[in-house]
């Protein structure tokens, strides 16, 4: 295991009806102007406005509403955000809503704070903000984990890339599984494939040999796997959507990355892919990952074959590491078939291999872990997605 630092800042009110027992309080640590943040109105559909709102009435607080955040959030939606805190002098942003909302607000609660433009301050100078304006992150749908760190994903429009920018990090986040409720199944499980992508991201990262983090992250695997399986047949569990709003936090918290360094090649190369065809996150990554797998298993087979028999529960009898490497990558294909998540770019809309050119072209090469990807590399797996 690598030498590491663990703090987590982010205190987690977990459970139905959460909001309505903690945020009241927890809003009277702030001051009195906040920033309603939300997206394109959902929250108006399904209550959670009318609930938030009354808490922050009751509160005595002013609000100021910034609404219409995007999917996939754009750079122009941070400055406009970042200006309205400004304006409005605003002590307390809150993000009601998915990774979308949750991201725009970590980068505006630091835009705001910032005399310089925090694109150019990162992606040019390499500093990162170290103040922001306070936020707490209300979660209305669950699977990027977005609530529980200060990294934000951000769609920089005019430079045509998607990438990850740091922020601010929630003072608070209120995780309530009833609030997943009015989410589309589709939505759900695309979420929740993008925790599973999160957890093996991680887990074929590097150090090669087992850790804690690793079997931790294991069970964070089979539980997802598991309780995707279990809403799909039974949309209103709460049980498992609990599970999954859980275990979405934990893929993003830090603990399964405890000691180690991770891999996120199928988080870069559906980034980009998000930045030219604006594609859902977790259906990109369903594509992306068994193509990337098979391309390189062969790096690291034993712990590909361990994923197969952890994991997939599949058995070793005397087969080859090999053979089950591969097995345990078609147990995956065969899963998100099975939940009903795209296995092709077509099956996505996304035909043209000149994108996926300028994909390979752009995407920002990690450690590669098994297998640092060449721009060719990247460009044959994109092309195998099609
Ligand atoms: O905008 P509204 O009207 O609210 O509708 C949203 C949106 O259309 C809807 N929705 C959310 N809660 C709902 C609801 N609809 C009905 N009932 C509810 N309770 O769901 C749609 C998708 O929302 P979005 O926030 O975009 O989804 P998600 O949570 O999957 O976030 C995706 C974004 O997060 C980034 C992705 O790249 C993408 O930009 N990620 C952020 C990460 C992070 N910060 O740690 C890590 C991830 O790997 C990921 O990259
Ligand atoms: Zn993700």
């Amino acid at each position: 295991m690598n030498p590491f630092i663990y703090e987590y800042p982010v205190k987690t009110f977990f459970g139905v009806g959460s909001v309505g027992k903690h945020l009241g309080t927890l809003l009277r640590g702030y001051g009195e102007n906040i920033l309603l943040a939300y997206g394109g109105g959902s929250i108006k559909k399904n209550g959670i406005y009318e609930e938030l709102t009354a808490i922050l009435r009751e509160s005595g607080k002013r609000v100021t509403e910034f609404s219409d955040i995007m999917p996939n959030p754009a750079y122009r939606k941070v400055q406009e955000g970042a200006e309205l805190v400004r304006r409005h002098q605003i002590d307390f942003i809150l993000a009601a809503g998915g990774g979308s909302v949750i991201d725009c607000c970590k980068i505006v609660a630091a835009q705001a704070k910032l005399e310089q433009d925090i694109w150019e301050m990162e992606f040019t100078k390499h500093q990162y903000p170290d103040i922001w304006v306070p936020m707490g992150a209300v979660v209305t749908a669950s699977g990027t984990g977005a609530e529980m760190n200060n990294g934000a994903v951000i769609t920089n429009e005019e430079k045509k890339i998607k990438a990850g920018v740091l922020g601010a990090c929630a003072d608070f986040a209120v995780l309530d599984p009833a609030y997943t409720l009015s989410l589309p199944m589709e939505q759900v499980i695309s979420g929740a494939f993008d925790t599973l992508s999160h957890c093996m991201e991680t887990y074929f990262g590097k150090p090669e040999e087992i850790c804690l983090s690793d079997e931790i992250g294991e069970s964070v695997m089979r539980n997802t796997i598991r309780n995707i399986r279990i809403l799909r047949n039974d949309p209103q569990s709460m049980t498992a959507r609990s599970e999954l709003m859980w275990a979405s936090a934990m893929g993003e918290n830090g603990i399964l990355k405890i000691g180690k360094i991770t891999d996120f090649q199928a988080h870069q190369l559906e980034h980009q892919l998000g930045a030219y065809t604006d594609c859902n996150h977790g259906k990109g990554l369903a594509v992306i990952h068994p193509v990337l797998y098979r391309h390189i298993y062969r790096n690291h087979a034993a712990r590909f074959a361990r994923f197969a028999k952890e994991v997939w529960n599949i058995p070793e009898e005397g087969k080859t590491e090999e053979t089950l490497a591969l097995e345990g990558i078609q147990a995956l294909a065969d899963f998100i078939r099975e939940i009903g998540l795209p296995t092709s770019f077509t099956e996505m809309g996304i035909t043209e291999e000149s994108v996926l050119r300028a994909v390979a072209d752009s995407s920002n090469i990690s450690a590669g872990c098994c297998k640092k990807l060449s721009r060719e590399e990247m460009f044959e797996i994109l092309k195998e997605c099609l």
